[in-house]
């Protein structure tokens, strides 16, 4: 129960990493607002759950979609405690195919959004006055380029970035910012960006999982249920003196 007392608020909750983040959450005594565009999703999340977790639809590109989603969580659970910046898209594609449409949609949603919304929160938070937790979803993307994925690793290094200047912007208030840097989790997710590599890479649906679960030292994909025990971590105030940190969790992929 290293989160009793606390309130979370969790972007992109409607499946996958962030859903698993909540229902962690909650086991270890949190309240937990799950928010996402996927409104029917993300209800029936929250409702999953059960006691402890509520839900609200948002955008996270849509700044009165953020306020709103602040202003819910202040209103359903009376504060705010901690931040899992979480939601975020992916695309693919070779260099000379890349569009400024799927450059925009990626760095809108993944960096814009995810910045400000960071943001928001962390004004409720400074002026709370009690400091508070603040955790970005980064990726084993963000570590280094990949030949089709440029769009997406260069949103995540620009994630890692983020969480070393707010860090150090607000750990002044006792807020602290760290992140969490994912290798391959096998989830919805995975099986779309499988689906992606089939048509560029020409291989038969399930094969690009295979290989790149055999390709980490661990030899599997990850399961979400095990990103959400760090976020936890980050979460408690086991991690007060952590500030600006980004945390590969990906079964020895990236060694930094
Ligand atoms: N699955 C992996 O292998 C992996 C690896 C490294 C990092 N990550 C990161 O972990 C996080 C969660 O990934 P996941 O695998 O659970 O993906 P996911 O696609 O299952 O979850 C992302 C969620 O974000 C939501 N979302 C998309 N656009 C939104 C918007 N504009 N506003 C609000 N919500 C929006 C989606 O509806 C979805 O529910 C992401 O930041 C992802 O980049 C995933």
């Amino acid at each position: 129960m290293r989160l009793e007392e606390k309130v979370a608020l969790i972007t992109g909750a409607a499946r996958g990493i962030g859903r698993a983040i909540a229902a962690r959450y909650v086991q270890e005594g949190a309240r937990v607002i799950l928010a996402d565009i996927n409104e029917a999703g993300v209800r029936e999340a929250a409702r999953k759950i059960g006691d402890g977790a509520a839900a609200v639809r948002v955008d996270v590109t849509q700044q009165d979609s953020i306020e709103a989603m602040v202003s819910a969580t202040l209103a359903e659970f009376g504060g705010l405690d901690v931040l899992v910046n979480n939601a975020a898209v992916f695309d693919l594609a070779p260099i000379a195919e890349i569009t400024r449409e799927s450059y925009r949609r990626v760095f809108t949603i993944n960096v814009e959004g995810a910045l400000f919304t960071l943001q928001a929160a962390a004004r409720v938070m400074i002026q709370q006055g009690r400091g508070g937790k603040i955790i970005n979803m980064a990726s084993q993307a963000g570590r280094r380029g990949e030949p089709l994925v440029a769009v997406y690793c260069a949103s995540k290094a620009a994630v890692i970035s983020i969480t070393q200047s707010a860090g150090l912007n607000l750990i002044r208030y006792r807020i602290n910012v760290n992140a969490i840097s994912p290798g391959v989790v096998d989830n919805e997710h995975w099986d779309e960006v499988d689906a992606r590599f089939a048509r560029y890479e020409n291989l038969p649906f399930g094969e690009k999982k295979r290989q790149v679960g055999a390709a980490m030292p661990i030899g599997r994909m990850a399961r979400p249920e095990e990103i959400a025990g760090l976020a936890a971590f980050l979460a408690s105030s086991d991690a007060d003196y952590i500030v600006g940190q980004t945390y590969n969790i990906d079964g020895g992929s990236v060694l930094s």
